[in-house]
């Protein structure tokens, strides 16, 4: 039985006679009736616009809007809360970065240096800086196992001036050593952006200890809401950027011709904030802690383990990037079965109740690297179980049979 069940009701429903089984984490996970419940009681009995009325009301949404930036504050270990920022999602929080300080801090002939798994969040943005500021990206190939050698490393080097890195690929799972690039980067004068989105809900993430400039996540990959997402910033580099965004509350005094800005971190939240998300990211926080980290990686290192274990028995199946568990690996599983579109795997899945996410997971260089047009992914949660994977493998193992192909 699912410890988890009573949290999360979608994970036994039934459609079709067949029970959920939700395998597609990486994209956005469920959410438990805790973080549901707060949204809706925000909504209820405290919703107002904030930092704006000085009666009770708007009061109260402030103080639950400032008390979710320090409680992410505290999970992330950022020195002060005005180092965070909330933005609608990760792809927000890094064009946040690459318009504000890309576009002002790199200049004509700097190198941006990334893994060419990147997905394109972290990708596109640091395209069109390079574009417009007439920098160059420098690209660093992952080895079979979907780690980054010693020779791709070297890449960051006196030219370097910006290295954009996924904590976890989104595809491959693997999980890139932060503390060594940003040494690397630093030791170069280079600022690092870390894409924590497929990291945080799993691992702890500590920006003090990894010493990152920047660090983007989304909320709803860590069961909280859509639509909520969190940009860390060193409070010195955020001091010396522009807005990305101008508008209401961000500012300081506007005259007919120009204008000056609110501090952090209102400076770069323009419009009427989420607080309702930030109310359910803060919730997620709570449950998370809840559940404990310990139990997180423990839970999902065993499901990798017997996941990769079952697949490898099954005729047909690559999978792409390190097929064993290991503390360098996430439980993102990329694969192909031979002769059969990822389409048509992951809708032969989904007659059997398997949710997986089959396509280029917005990761397309990464896809040319691989000589592939696509993958399916199944992604893991601690609330999966071995019965989810045992349904998966079973469901895996009829695909080729199901189209007329050998087994
Ligand atoms: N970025 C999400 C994924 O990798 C949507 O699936």
């Amino acid at each position: 039985m699912n410890p988890y069940l009573n949290d999360f009701p979608v994970l036994g429903e039934k459609r079709d006679g067949k029970r959920l089984v939700y395998l597609d984490n990486a994209a956005t996970t469920q959410k438990p009736l805790s973080v549901i419940q707060a949204v809706d009681e925000y909504y209820r009995r405290s919703n107002a616009n904030p930092h704006r009325g000085l009666y009770e009301l708007s009061i109260r949404a402030t103080k639950m809007y400032e008390d979710a930036r320090e409680s992410v504050r505290a999970f992330i270990n950022a020195g002060k809360a005005c180092e965070v920022l909330f933005t609608r999602n990760a792809s927000e929080s890094l064009n946040l970065v690459a318009y504000s300080y890309g576009m002002n801090f790199i200049h004509e002939g700097d190198e941006i240096a990334l893994p060419v798994s990147e997905h394109h969040s972290n990708l596109l943005p640091w395209q069109m800086v390079a574009k417009a500021k007439g920098a160059k990206l420098v690209y660093l190939y992952p080895d079979s196992c979907g780690r980054l050698p010693e020779r791709e490393l070297n890449k960051i080097g006196p030219k370097t001036a910006l290295v954009a890195v996924a904590h976890v690929s989104n595809v491959l799972g693997t999980v890139y050593p932060v503390q060594e690039i940003v040494r690397r980067a630093h030791a170069v004068g280079a600022v690092v952006v870390l894409d924590c989105a497929q990291s945080i809900p799993h691992y702890p993430v500590d920006v003090k200890k990894l010493d990152v400039d920047f660090a983007a996540f989304s909320g709803h990959k860590m069961l909280a809401p859509m639509g909520i997402g969190v940009l860390y910033g060193k409070e010195e580099l955020l001091n010396q950027m522009p807005p990305f965004l101008t508008g209401g509350e961000m500012i300081e005094y506007v005259s007919e011709q120009n204008a000056t800005f609110a501090p952090l971190p209102q400076k770069f939240e323009a419009g009427t904030q989420n607080v309702g998300g930030a109310v359910g990211l803060s919730a997620a926080i709570d449950y998370m802690k809840k559940v404990g980290y310990d139990t997180i990686i423990k839970t999902e290192e065993d499901l990798l383990a017997y996941a990769l274990d079952g697949m490898a028995k099954i005729p047909h199946v690559t999978v792409y990037g390190d097929t064993k568990a290991g503390e360098q690996r996430c439980g993102v599983i990329s694969f192909n079965v031979d002769g059969v579109h990822p389409h048509d795997v992951s809708s032969i899945l989904d007659s059997d109740g398997v949710a997986i996410r089959a396509g280029h997971h917005c990761a397309q260089p990464l896809m040319k690297y691989l000589g592939v047009n696509a993958t399916c992914r199944a992604s893991l949660y601690f609330y999966n179980t071995r019965e989810d994977i045992d349904v998966f493998l079973a469901s895996l193992k009829k695909v080729r049979g199901w189209l007329g192909l050998g087994t």
